[in-house]
């Protein structure tokens, strides 16, 4: 499946708001394809020379709804550069439990299938323990995660039920703060 800017479904897009289905395990050749694209699309759409060939927007990570296709199936790949990569592909993904903290990054977030700018604070748990089948490990995990990559789990899970970023921006106050809150540079 070709995974580009044209292909990924906006917020326009009834579907986007639809919940998605529990993949059943072990993983079909046909999920661990998707997943692996999904991925891929992740990793190539930082560099700018294979993003502007492809047609692909920067992104930390993807969810299959965003391809229409409603399976909880979610690929995340951040670079740290020097310190190396941090990559998911996840099945069945659930947060199992969370901090009382909350954190948001300070400019806001994005989203591959929101074109229309939406500003404001997007509130989300500090840390998150989630429990999922892991494509990259082949077997169960259950793992903590806080900070930056809890923030894009977060929000990559929140396409798993449907739920965009800016459902959770204060329309009346946007960039409201929170003094106990972890804010992401
Ligand atoms: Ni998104």
């Amino acid at each position: 499946m070709l995974i580009n800017n044209d292909t990924i479904i906006k917020d326009s897009d009834p579907l986007i708001r639809k919940p998605s289905e529990k993949v059943s395990l072990p993983l079909s050749k046909e999920d661990h394809e998707l997943l692996m694209n999904m991925l891929q699309y992740v990793r190539d759409s930082i560099d700018p020379i294979k993003a502007q060939e492809l047609n692909l927007r920067p992104a930390v990570g993807i969810s299959a709804v965003q391809i229409g296709v409603l399976k909880q199936l979610v690929a995340v790949s951040i670079d740290y550069g020097e310190d190396g990569k941090s990559e998911y592909a996840l099945v069945n993904p659930r947060i199992i439990s969370h901090s009382v903290r909350n954190a948001y990054l300070k400019n806001g977030e994005g989203c591959l299938s929101v074109v229309n700018e939406h500003e404001g604070h997007v509130f989300r748990h500090a840390r998150i323990t989630v429990k999922a089948f892991d494509a990259l490990k082949n077997c169960e995990v259950t793992f903590k995660v806080s900070g930056y990559e809890a923030i894009v789990l977060q929000h990559e899970i929140d396409h798993l039920s449907g739920h965009l970023f800016y459902d959770r921006i204060d329309t009346n106050n946007p960039w409201k703060e929170d003094s106990e809150a972890l804010v992401i540079e």
